[in-house]
């Protein structure tokens, strides 16, 4: 189980102006680090401790019932944010390439078609939770959201892309204007990133 955040590959201020220093900062150090507090809370002493966060999120029903919810909502905020993080960086003006693109092509068109696909699936989330570009067992790809801090491992996908849809993730800049939120988060998707994560 991991015990500190993952460092992140930037500053916080290097995602402005799409998303801005102290949302970064607040969102690191206070939201993303509570999940990981409590997970270690929820875990200490019981046989989930050793285990690794991946494995306990891809068969919720092992986890003893008395700490299954507080495992299940921290450690997936811990998995999830960690992902977040991972898919993001300073902007670059670049797109997917190489097999991310293929099946980007094969699974939505086009590019732009599968842009205006997940953007309008993370317009259409209700309250709070993440939009996601997943693959599927079969190596196919597919836009899901989840609720609150579900993941989609518990579904048996493979994530590969994640936008935080909490109005924690955008509100000091964005007010209620997630859809700018979205527009100006495509400016800083580090798609190198998210073809490593292609299974
Ligand atoms: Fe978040």
């Amino acid at each position: 189980m991991i015990k500190e955040l993952p460092k992140l590959n930037y500053a916080f201020d290097d995602l402005e102006p799409y998303i801005d220093a102290q949302t970064v900062e607040v969102h690191y150090t206070k939201h993303h680090q509570t999940y990981l507090d409590k997970l270690t809370v929820a875990i200490t002493g019981t046989s989930l401790e050793n285990l690794e966060l991946e494995d306990i999120l891809k068969s919720p029903n092992s986890i003893e019932e008395n700490i299954r919810t507080a495992v299940l909502n921290n450690g997936g905020g811990v998995y999830n944010h960690n992902l977040f993080w991972s898919v993001v960086g300073p902007a670059e003006g670049k797109t997917p390439e190489g097999e991310l693109l293929e099946k980007i092509n094969e699974g939505f068109g086009s590019f732009d078609t599968f842009k205006e696909q997940f953007t309008q699936s993370a317009l259409s989330l209700f309250g709070s939770g993440w939009t996601w570009l997943v693959q599927e067992k079969d190596g196919k790809l597919k836009i899901i959201n989840t609720q609150n801090q579900a993941t989609p491992l518990a579904e048996g996908y493979k994530p590969l892309l994640a936008l935080d849809v909490w109005e924690h993730a955008y509100y000091l800049k964005y007010q209620n204007r997630r859809a700018d939120y979205i527009t100006n988060w495509w400016n800083v998707v580090n798609w190198d990133n998210v073809s490593k994560k292609l299974a």
